[in-house]
């Protein structure tokens, strides 16, 4: 007979302990501890056990995860290969984001078999029949509202079945009855499990679902996208725990002013992370954005001044990136250093840099600086190309627009090296750049550009805006 004993959880972390407490010690909230029934602990075995020995490393079959393709190529890179069949993908993101958009575009081309291998064709479809349809389960919309989303998005399919529901014993039921190759749930914070209180979204809620529909994924060999929402700091909603449950954990994000929308990995059981998708949200849709090309660098005339391009790294991916920089008298005892898509931070301690260690004066002015298409960049990679457009705006000098740079600047004015730079040179040699200015420790190929290089800031100056710097010194 198995005797059962209680004993206190924590909602959130999941800490057990022989007595209640009013606030957990393994993760410091308060109230979050209540009672459930214990069973003996498995450490202290009531019976003789079968065990598998555990073999030698090398002696282990290696079992190639089962990998299909989603058919939506930047998702793909994203979840290294495809989906692996058993598995669990949390895609997180803010409202709006285009969470539910994505998922089904690829429920879609899940269920067309658009993701076998080129040259699948009808076989394809056959293939992706034999194993089930894919099951898009959506817990904040109706179904005539995916609808008539699909509809928009062209992503009407007879396979992708469609079903709204929040109570996770029907989700679950769904899933025994249409035994689907894919299941899709939109959200996980909105579905609920009558057996534990508290209201969809709670941690308690949170886990139990997500622990059932893994089991369920487990068992099944279903792999499973789930939609989490995150909260106003950029967090997954929900416990931590959630994120340890599942196998690929995804991020999508993007301006919502602008139509780029960026997925990628941050936990990835089956492949790479760091890797990411580009999208572009349209009327019709994400569209995949397979090359970035010059989709972050602006169209200005040549002589504007202020103008920068640098090579940033998206995962494994070198972007071509403008940085601008606007730098005006400012009327204020306190001038502005406003950062948009950069690093406010580290657009201070650069403004600082410019001042001190190139002669560059900027204390009375408001220094502006920005990215172009809404690209995030906080790689110090790009600090050179900062720098050098604040030094160009308030010099009234142009950088060549032929030019790339690339550099940490140091707080002494150092130019450090970056990782990759040869990766990068190739990229901007392919979009038509001609120059490049590294830091002198770079002894690489030149990848096809004119290659110049600084050991500092006012090295980098002297190449990047030629002589003529006498006039900011003042
Ligand atoms: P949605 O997928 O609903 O976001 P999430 O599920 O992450 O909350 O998409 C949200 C935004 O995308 C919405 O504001 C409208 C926009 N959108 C388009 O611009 N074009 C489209 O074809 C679709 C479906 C959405
Ligand atoms: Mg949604």
């Amino acid at each position: 007979m198995v005797k059962t004993k209680k004993v206190a959880q924590c909602t959130e972390c999941g800490h057990r302990q022989a007595r209640w407490e009013g606030r957990c010690p393994g993760c410091g909230e308060w109230g979050s501890l209540v009672e459930v029934e214990s069973r003996p602990s498995p450490s202290h075995p009531n019976g003789p056990h079968t065990i598998k020995p555990a073999a030698p490393i090398t002696h282990v079959p290696i079992d190639d995860a089962r990998r299909v393709p989603t058919g939506i190529g930047e998702f793909d890179r994203v979840l290294g290969g495809g989906l692996v069949a058993g598995s669990v993908v949390l895609l997180g993101g803010e409202p709006g984001a285009g969470k539910s958009t994505l998922l089904l575009q690829v429920a879609r081309a899940l269920a067309t078999g658009a993701g076998l291998p080129a040259g699948a064709g009808e076989e394809g479809l056959d293939a992706v029949d034999a194993s089930g349809p894919v099951l898009y389960v959506s817990a904040e919309e109706s179904p005539s509202q995916v609808r008539l989303r699909a509809d928009r998005l062209e992503a009407l399919h007879p396979h992708v079945l469609l079903a709204s529901e929040t109570d996770l014993g029907t989700v679950l039921a769904l899933v025994e009855h249409h035994d689907p190759a894919v299941m899709v749930l939109d959200s996980i914070q909105t579905v609920r499990c009558p057996d534990v209180p508290g209201a969809p979204g709670q941690p308690s809620q949170v886990r139990e679902c997500a622990s059932a529909v893994v089991a369920a994924a487990k068992q099944r060999g279903m792999a499973v996208l789930l939609v989490g929402h995150v909260t106003k700091d950029g967090q997954l909603a929900g416990p931590r725990m959630l994120e340890h449950l599942v196998d690929v954990v995804c991020e999508m994000d993007g301006d919502r002013h602008h139509a780029l929308r960026m997925v990628r990995a941050v936990k990835n059981r089956f492949g790479p992370v760091g890797e990411v998708g580009c999208f572009e949200m349209t009327g019709e849709g994400l569209r995949p954005v397979a090359d970035a090309g010059r989709l972050f660098v602006g169209a200005a005339p040549d002589g504007t001044t202020g103008v920068v391009v640098t090579l940033a790294l998206e995962g494994r991916r070198p972007v071509a990136c403008e940085v601008q920089a606007l730098v005006v008298d400012s009327p204020l005892g306190n001038p502005r250093r406003v950062a948009s898509g950069l690093d406010s931070a580290r657009l201070s301690l650069l403004v600082a840099v410019c001042q001190q260690r190139a002669g560059i004066a900027l204390a009375n002015r408001d220094v502006f600086a920005s990215t172009v298409g809404g690209i995030r960049l906080i790689e110090p990679a790009a600090d050179l190309a900062v720098c050098l457009a604040i030094v160009s705006s308030r010099t009234e000098q142009p950088v060549p627009r032929d030019l790339v740079v690339l550099g940490e600047v140091g707080l002494a004015g150092e130019l450090r090296p970056v990782a990759q730079v040869e990766r990068r040179l190739s990229e901007a040699a392919r979009l038509g750049f001609r120059q490049a200015l590294v830091p002198a420790a770079y002894d690489g190929p030149a990848a096809g550009l004119e290659l110049r290089r600084g050991r500092d800031l006012a090295d980098a100056m002297g190449v990047a805006l030629g002589s003529g710097m006498a006039m900011a010194a003042g």
